[in-house]
């Protein structure tokens, strides 16, 4: 089956979703390790109570970015991956990293890209006026929140939302669009062709929830 990678760095409420849509429905892959680069994060407690190795990696322990993405390397490869989910891991990753893990690396974001690419997505979307916003998933490359788009999801924002408000919606938004996309990833639907996301062979073009 397919050996599936989580990295975190924080409540992993993502990773809690993909946890319970593979115990829900089970499916030809499995969460074998979950890594994050904050030995506090509530993630990690997730992933030990659902029985799965949880390691962390302290990026304040290397010199620089580089070695430690090595080392998160060493780490991952440990496990034999088959895909790495980026569940709200907060570390720009080097080129060297994005690119040995071509057409395998997923990521989450909270914004419609390619809107509000990087941090405080709710908020930007709120100062822009938006009328709608949401989360996209899309493969990593070495372009920042740049890859290829797999799916998105859309909630409409509503007079007095807040950063906050819009969090919440966001997040359940992206609770089911993650084992949406871990989904057809593990059922060999999802590839990464020429540097175009395809579903069944065919170009994404605007798959959205
Ligand atoms: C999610 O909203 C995810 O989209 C975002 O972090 C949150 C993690 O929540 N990711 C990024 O901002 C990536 N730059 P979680 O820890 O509860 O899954």
């Amino acid at each position: 089956g397919c050996r599936i990678v989580v990295l975190i760095s924080g409540s992993g409420s993502n990773l809690q979703a993909l946890i319970d849509d593979l115990r829900t429905n089970p499916a030809d892959g499995a969460i074998v390790g979950v890594v994050s680069n904050r030995a506090e994060a509530y993630g990690l407690e997730r992933a030990r109570t659902a029985g799965i190795a949880a390691l962390s990696l302290s990026h304040r322990d290397y010199p620089d970015r580089d070695s430690f993405d090595q080392a998160l390397i060493r780490q991952i490869d440990a496990l034999n991956p088959d895909l790495i989910l980026l569940a709200g891991f907060m570390r720009i990753l080097t080129p060297d990293f994005v690119n040995h893990y071509a057409g395998r690396l997923l990521n989450i974001h909270p914004s419609l890209l390619p809107k509000y690419k990087g941090l405080h997505t709710h908020q930007r979307a709120l100062e822009a006026g938006d009328d709608e916003h949401g989360a996209t998933i899309h493969f990593v490359t070495e372009e920042l929140d740049g890859g290829p788009l797999v799916v998105q999801g859309r909630i409409p924002v509503e007079t007095g939302d807040t950063p906050e408000s819009l969090a919440e919606r966001v997040h359940r938004l992206e609770h089911r669009l993650y084992p949406l996309a871990m989904r057809w990833f593990i059922e060999g639907r999802l590839r990464l062709i020429d540097g175009r996301a395809c579903l069944d062979g065919e170009p994404i073009a605007a798959a959205g929830l």
